[in-house]
């Protein structure tokens, strides 16, 4: 991602730069939002269960893992200036995420912020490869934000087992903590989108409410298929198998670890 530091952000992103499409140029606009939130979360608990004194093979992962992930942040925090510019802030929602993190940070053991850390890396690899599944259908009318999903999305899925085999390594979880933790994160998730895309929505359509009434009913009501592609619940829920292993999610022949 390091290329992307010197990449312009210079294009204007108050319209509709994804499909032609408000309401989706909006969703992607909250994802990028929250990206260097959740970022900052991996890179914390990682830096705090790798052992760099022992230097084996996970750490070095691990280490890896951290200069990807704060690469991701840099470049997505300069994809968020440009979007603060038009709407003359940050969306609502994305303190409540900060503080429950802030939370788990505060009060969980390190193996139970590792398994959050694990949840969400899945979730992320989830996305990825469902983005790269469908990347074709989409138009984006932005060179710095195409670029961006893109290589974020294809980074998420080659490192998407880092976090989990750190959290082997400490200890695991049984079955009702990671459902517990998968439930956890659908929930905190649908409640940002519930509230970030509608308010960036309506600064998009020049703060028209009926405006974005109907944009958003549009959205929900016509592109279903759209949601079952990018959020596929199957594959987010083979997280809380006693067998699964994040390297299956792109190859399901391989054998679970
Ligand atoms: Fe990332
Ligand atoms: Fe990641």
């Amino acid at each position: 991602m390091q290329f992307l530091d010197n990449y312009p952000t210079t294009e204007d992103m108050s319209g509709a730069w994804c499909n032609s499409s408000a309401a989706t140029s909006s969703i992607m606009e909250a994802v990028s939002f929250v990206t260097p939130v959740l970022e900052n979360f991996f890179i914390r608990t990682v830096s705090e269960g790798l052992d760099k004194a022992r230097n084996s093979e996970l750490d070095q992962r691990c280490l890896a893992f951290i200069h990807e992930e704060s690469g991701h942040s840099r470049a997505h925090k300069r994809f968020n200036q440009s979007l603060t510019g038009y709407l003359g802030g940050l969306p609502p929602g994305l303190t409540l995420v900060e503080k429950l993190l802030d939370i788990a940070r505060n009060r969980l053991s390190l193996p139970k912020r590792l398994l959050i850390a694990s949840a969400l890396e899945h979730f992320a690899a989830v996305l990825s490869k469902s983005y790269l599944n469908e990347q074709q259908r989409l138009e984006m009318h932005c060179d710095f934000a195409r670029e961006l999903f893109l290589r974020h999305a294809e980074e998420e899925i080659a490192h998407r087992s880092v976090v989990f085999d750190l959290w082997l390594s400490k200890r695991t979880s049984g079955r009702f903590w990671r459902i517990a933790t998968m439930m956890a994160i659908l929930l905190t998730g649908f409640f940002y989108l519930s509230i970030a895309v509608p308010w960036i929505l309506h600064h998009k359509l020049g703060c028209r409410l009926s405006a974005t009434l109907s944009a958003l009913t549009g959205f929900v009501f016509g592109s279903g298929r759209d949601m079952q592609a990018y959020l596929p619940l199957t594959e987010l829920f083979w997280f809380t198998r006693r067998d699964f292993h994040p390297d299956r999610l792109v190859d399901e022949s391989l054998p679970a670890k």
